[in-house]
C-alpha cells in the first residue's frame, strides 16, 4: 500500500448496527471496505445494500484482505473471533470497538477482570498486531443517519503510529477523533458506554456521546 492509497478496512461483525454503520461511512468517503461474518452470503447481501464499493465476506475472509482490521462483535464472541482471526491480523493494525458489556446489566459498569477488551485483545493476539481501541462511546444509529457522527471519538494504543492512523479513520466517521493515550487507558472508555447507556435512559435520549472541550475544533491528533 503506496502512502497515498487508503488501507483497506475488513470489519469482523460487519454485519451489525456498529460494524455496518461504520462500513457505510468509511466506503461513502472512498476507503475499500469488506464486511465480515459468520455467513459469507449474509455479508455479501449486507454488502450489495450498503452500496459504495462495500465487499462481503467470511470473518476470516475480510480479516485476510484488510489492512486493517476493526472488531465489532458483542464482548461475549470476542476471544472465539480472535481466536478465528489471529493468524489473518498479524502484522497488522486491529482497532477493537468491543465493550465489555454484561447483560442485563449493561448500565452499570462492570469491566473484565483482565481490566479491559482492548488488554485481553492484545494479550490474545500477541505482539505481532499493534492493538488499537475505539468507537466505544459511538451510538451506532449515528452513524445510520448519513452524514458524520455528532461526537468525538477516543482512540488507544500503546503504538503511536498505529493510533494516529485510527484517529484519522474516526475523523471520516465522526466529529473529531481525539487520541486518549495507552491501551491501558481504554478501561475509561469502556467503561463510560455503560455511563452513556444510564444517560439514554435516565433522559430519554436516543444518543448521548462524548465531546472533549479545551481543545481546537481543528484538533485531529
Ligand atoms: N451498537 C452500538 O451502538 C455500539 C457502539 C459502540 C460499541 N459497540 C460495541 O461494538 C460491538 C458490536 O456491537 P453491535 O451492536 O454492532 O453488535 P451486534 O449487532 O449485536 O453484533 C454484531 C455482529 O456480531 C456477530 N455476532 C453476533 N453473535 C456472535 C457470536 N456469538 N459469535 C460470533 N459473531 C457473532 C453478528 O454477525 P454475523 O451473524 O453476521 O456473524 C452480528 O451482526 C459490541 O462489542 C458493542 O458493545 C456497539
Amino acid at each position: 500500500m503506496s502512502e497515498s492509497q487508503k488501507p483497506v478496512i475488513g470489519i469482523i461483525g460487519g454485519t451489525g448496527d456498529l460494524g455496518s454503520g461504520l462500513a457505510k461511512g468509511w466506503a461513502k468517503a472512498g476507503y475499500p471496505v469488506v464486511i465480515g461474518s459468520r455467513s459469507r452470503e449474509k455479508a455479501e447481501a449486507l454488502a450489495a445494500d450498503l452500496g459504495h464499493g462495500v465487499r462481503g465476506d467470511d470473518n476470516v475472509g475480510a480479516a485476510r484482505a484488510a489492512d486493517i482490521i476493526v472488531l465489532a462483535v458483542p464482548f461475549a464472541s470476542h476471544d472465539t473471533t480472535i481466536a478465528e482471526i489471529k493468524a489473518e491480523a498479524q502484522g497488522k493494525i486491529l482497532v477493537d470497538a468491543a465493550v465489555p458489556l454484561v447483560p442485563p446489566k449493561v448500565s452499570t459498569v462492570q469491566l473484565p477482570q483482565d481490566g479491559s477488551a482492548a488488554k485481553i485483545a492484545q494479550a490474545l493476539l500477541g505482539e505481532g498486531v499493534r492493538v488499537v481501541s475505539a468507537f466505544h462511546n459511538v451510538g451506532a444509529a449515528k452513524l445510520h443517519k448519513g452524514g458524520k457522527a455528532d461526537c468525538d471519538v477516543l482512540v488507544f494504543s500503546d503504538d503511536k503510529e498505529a493510533r494516529d492512523q485510527v484517529i484519522v479513520l474516526a475523523g471520516v466517521v465522526a466529529t473529531r477523533g481525539v487520541g486518549g493515550g495507552v491501551l491501558a487507558n481504554s478501561a475509561a472508555a469502556e467503561a463510560l458506554t455503560s455511563v452513556l447507556i444510564w444517560i439514554n435512559r435516565q433522559y430519554k435520549v436516543p444518543g448521548a456521546g462524548v465531546r472533549i472541550t479545551g481543545l481546537d475544533d481543528t484538533v485531529q491528533v
